[in-house]
């Protein structure tokens, strides 16, 4: 059994103008072989050294992930790649031209450099450069290509600040680095280049347009664009699980918006007229429509960036309300919503209602 970590909690004071002297500790603890949590544009990530397979299992338990699921390993520029994969194919190349450092993650045949404690037993690397000032100055600062998955609980939402990393890492890891809530809110998009025809399996704020302008034919890995099926196995191992799930049952409405709002009301009270606590997920439109429930607004419908930030936070916060049941409106597919729609169908188990 693991002793309980005394966790060292560190403010960046400027995010724009880091000095060096605030990061060396982190930097040291990772060289070391232990755990740091730390901001990116995405959602914060939990890190530890990406080519020590010893560091890689802490991870693992402090997450509570099952050791199947590979880590992303993040470099600070792209000499720091070469040494991690065994080939850069050429749609590999032109996309890190375009979109590093930013909140693209990319699938390349492993160098016998990676151990498999960090892929999962796979042949193959995630890769990603953050643009994060905090995470890039981190990774150049240690040395070592930084692996890192969302610093959550598995299963819980992704943390997007410093607080939510507190509530599920203290007591497990050495450090978090609060460097302020996280400009996206979503984890990186993750493309697959390592095979003929590039492949998106996981929707982020590189969209599908932005990346088939880049390098024309990019598919979409079928088993991420439903429920999951026996015979239809997700290619990043992650996307199988029923992640970002909060505690209460959450269910989506789809339609038309006079619709979903009328739908929603009329759920509420019948789900509070059998004594539950409900919750509702709507937006600045709307939010004035509903009478009844607990309301979070996740943002403006016609701001898509605005729902993406604070989807993981409302989803947490319903959790510290305990509502037994959450009813949320849906958004639309395109663009930035691919991800958002992509995370919030599978925080509701694929339950969603059509009207
Ligand atoms: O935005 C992000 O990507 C954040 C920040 C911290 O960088 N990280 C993140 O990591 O979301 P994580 O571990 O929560 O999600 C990584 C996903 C998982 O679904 C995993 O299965 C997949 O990437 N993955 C990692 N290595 C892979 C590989 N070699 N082949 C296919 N999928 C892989
Ligand atoms: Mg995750």
């Amino acid at each position: 059994m693991d002793t309980k970590l005394d966790t060292k909690l560190i403010q960046i004071e400027d995010t724009k103008k880091i000095k060096d002297e605030e990061l060396s500790e982190a930097a040291a603890i990772i060289r070391r072989g232990g755990l740091v949590a730390f901001p990116t544009e995405t959602v914060y990530g939990l890190g530890a050294n990406a080519l020590d397979e010893e560091a890689a299992r802490k991870i693992y338990a402090a997450k509570g992930r099952p050791s199947d699921n590979p880590l992303i390993a993040h470099i600070s520029c792209l000499k720091e790649l070469e040494p991690l994969v065994s080939e850069i194919p050429e749609a590999g190349r032109k996309l890190a031209e375009k979109y590093w450092p930013g909140p693209l993650t990319m699938v390349f045949p492993k160098s016998e450099k990676v151990p498999y404690g960090t892929t999962g037993g796979l042949d193959t690397v995630a890769v990603r450069m953050p643009s994060d000032p905090v995470a890039n100055r981190l990774i150049a600062l240690a040395g070592v290509p930084i692996a890192a998955p969302s610093a959550n609980t598995s299963g819980r939402p992704s943390p997007t600040m410093a607080e939510h990393v507190w509530q599920d890492m203290n007591g497990k890891i050495d450090m978090i680095i609060d460097g302020g809530p996280v400009g996206i809110g979503v984890e990186s998009t993750i493309v697959d280049v390592s095979g003929e025809v590039p492949m998106l399996l996981r929707p982020g704020a590189v969209t599908m347009e932005m990346l088939r302008e880049t390098v024309g034919r990019v598919e979409m890995d079928p088993a991420i664009q439903g429920p999951p099926k026996e015979n239809l196995r997700p290619k990043a191992p992650g996307m199988k699980y029923r992640h970002y799930a909060p505690k209460a049952a959450l269910t989506l409405v789809e339609g038309e918006t006079d619709n979903v709002v009328a739908e929603i009301n009329r759920l509420v009270k019948e789900h509070m007229a059998a004594g539950e606590r409900v919750g509702v997920i709507c937006t600045e439109e709307t939010k004035e429509r509903y009478p009844e429930g607990i309301l979070r607004s996740i943002g403006v419908r016609s701001q898509e960036e605005t729902i993406a930030h604070n989807l993981f936070a409302v989803l947490r916060e319903f959790d510290d309300l305990q509502v037994d049941c959450i009813f949320s409106e849906s958004f639309s597919k395109h663009d930035l919503g691919q991800a958002i729609m992509n995370r919030l169908t599978k925080a509701a188990g694929y339950h969603i209602i059509k009207v």
